[in-house]
């Protein structure tokens, strides 16, 4: 349910999209919601610019997504930040997304301490800058008693690599004794993901016109609604959310059983 009306109607008090807001249900509010935030690259080369200036204007609609989450009462947000391939990129961008990652998160950490959100980290923190490491670190300890929405950043993270260090853990309990390869669970095994604490998505958008998953949650998305939106990830606002959440209320999900007599 929306957590503070007021907060909810004023965020989203526009004449341009009321109709769009009358759609919506608001008890039915996708409970986590994952993001691919694509096209920062090809928003900047539109105008001329820098990578960079892609990147940082990506932040901005991070931003206002974060806000708009919030009021909207989604219990957790993923946004994929840094995949473990986007090592290849070169040098240079790498460089900069590492130090945007650090400065971002300490310039945004008001803000997510007003906003009552608790940060998670996905993936492999120890091949970070030091810095980087370190703002994450940081990051995560203040707003660790912060009780409303979960954001959790995918930053070198990949799927695969999540799933067999999963495999690894499991099996080296297997080779101790300490477990029997009968107790080895779907529940079970999720709990050895990155994502333990907070779950699958129920929604996944990826912005851009791409329509792949890219290494990201590969298991956790067994049943996510995908949701394709052309829009390049800096231009991606409230209203893409919004129509995002629309799309997804209107999807029958039967997470691969019967409704009305008919199989999926
Ligand atoms: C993809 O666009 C975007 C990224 C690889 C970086 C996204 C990161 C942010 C928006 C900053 C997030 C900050 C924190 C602290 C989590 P692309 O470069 O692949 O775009 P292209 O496909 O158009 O080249």
């Amino acid at each position: 349910m929306i957590p503070n009306e007021d907060a909810f109607k004023q965020y989203f008090s526009d004449t341009d999209h009321a109709l769009l807001m009358e759609q919506l249900r608001t008890d039915q509010i996708p409970r986590h919601i994952a993001i691919v935030m694509d096209g920062n690259g090809r928003w900047a080369k539109a105008r001329g610019e820098s990578r960079s200036f892609g990147h940082a204007a990506g932040v901005e609609a991070l931003r206002e997504v974060i806000t708009a989450a919030v009021r909207l009462g989604v219990g957790a947000l993923t946004v994929y930040a840094f995949s473990t391939e986007n090592w290849n990129r070169p040098q240079e961008e790498v460089d900069l997304l590492m130090s945007l990652f650090a400065t971002t998160l300490i310039k945004e950490l008001p803000l997510l301490m007003r906003e009552n959100v608790r940060l998670v980290y996905l993936g492999d923190m120890e091949a970070l800058p030091i810095e980087t490491k370190e703002t994450f670190e940081q990051g995560l300890s203040e707003t660790n008693n912060n009780t409303g929405m979960v954001l959790a950043v995918a930053v070198n993270y990949g799927s695969r690599a999540e799933i067999l260090r999963a495999v690894r853990q499991i099996s080296d309990l297997c080779c101790e004794g300490k477990l029997s390869s009968s107790e080895i669970t779907a529940d079970m095994f999720s709990r050895y993901l990155y994502t333990a604490e907070i779950g699958d998505p129920d929604l996944l958008i990826r912005t851009s016109g791409e329509k792949r998953l890219s290494n990201f949650l590969l298991w956790q998305c067994a049943y996510t609604e995908f949701y394709f939106d052309e829009v390049l990830w800096p231009d991606f606002n409230r209203w893409n959310l919004i129509q995002a959440i629309l799309t997804f209320q209107h999807r029958e999900r039967r997470f691969g059983g019967v409704k009305d007599g008919l199989s999926e």
